[in-house]
């Protein structure tokens, strides 16, 4: 057995159905700091704990590819001060994790609008995915300034411009012209969407890419989530029965 086979079985799940690609709308983190007495930036930061944790524990189980919601498109209007602390505690966490996430093998991947982010920011991102393209273990992919809107007319701003030029016919456009005009278009849609703190809704994350993904829940707030949290959306997944409109019996 390999390791990652005995750690999932260990964990009691199906190493044949580990989820290629969890994607996380990692919610709560001011509801958590609020519910300890905590100013919403410490809630932040222990988030950002949790996701260093998440990210190695994931790679651990065999998952490919970790999607994660840092910053959504929306998030600019909260109070500058916390704005600018998620700015900065970014730009820490990347200055500080990157050596270890080369040295285990971990690909770094930045979708959003990078180019309205600060540009000591946008620079660092940058430099982590340069520094990464040769990493074969997970393939982690941070959603930043990132707006699922956005990006499908992101998308549809590159096919006009084909239109315009006489390259592509409008008869012509397929769902995959969008596809793969996306932010990541190497990146295999999500099979499981995890939302922590509660809320059912999708806040304009991967609006496109989540179409047959399955979606699972927690109150739990991100900050208090861990290694057994991820088995146990894991697990429930395993349960479900994916039919992609087909009959299955
Ligand atoms: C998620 O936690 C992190 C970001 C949106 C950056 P929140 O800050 O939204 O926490 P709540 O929803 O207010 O509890
Ligand atoms: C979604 O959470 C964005 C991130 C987790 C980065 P929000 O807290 O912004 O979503 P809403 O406002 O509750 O829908
Ligand atoms: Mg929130």
């Amino acid at each position: 057995m390999t390791d990652t086979e005995s750690i999932v079985k260990e964990a009691g799940l199906s190493p044949a159905r580990i989820p290629e690609h969890i994607a996380i709308i990692m919610d709560g983190n001011g509801r958590w700091a609020k519910a300890q007495g905590k100013e919403r930036l410490e809630g932040h930061w222990q988030g950002y704990r949790t996701l260093k944790n998440i990210v190695y524990d994931a790679d651990a189980l065999g998952v490919r590819y970790l999607t994660v919601y840092g910053f959504s498109s929306e998030n600019w209007v909260r109070p500058e001060n916390e704005v600018d602390g998620l700015m900065d505690l970014m730009l820490r966490a990347m200055q500080s994790e990157i050596e270890e996430l080369i040295e285990s093998g971990v690909r770094v991947r930045v979708s959003g609008r990078l180019h309205e982010l600060p540009p000591d920011l946008r620079a660092e991102f940058e430099s982590a995915m340069n520094r990464t393209t040769t990493c074969h273990r997970l393939t982690f992919h941070l959603a930043i300034n990132y707006g699922g809107r956005a990006e499908v007319v992101d998308a549809v701003r590159t096919i006009a411009q084909k239109v315009q030029d006489g390259t592509l016919a409008p008869a012509d456009i397929q769902e995959s012209h969008i596809s793969s005009n996306l932010y990541a278009p190497d990146i295999p849609d999500p099979d499981l969407l995890i939302r922590t703190a509660g809320e059912l809704r999708l806040s304009n994350f991967l609006l496109w890419e989540t179409a047959y993904s399955e979606i699972y829940v927690t109150p739990t707030c991100w900050p208090a989530f861990d290694r057994d949290h991820l088995i146990a959306a894991i697990a429930d997944y395993q349960r479900r029965i994916r039919k992609f409109g087909a009959v299955v019996e």
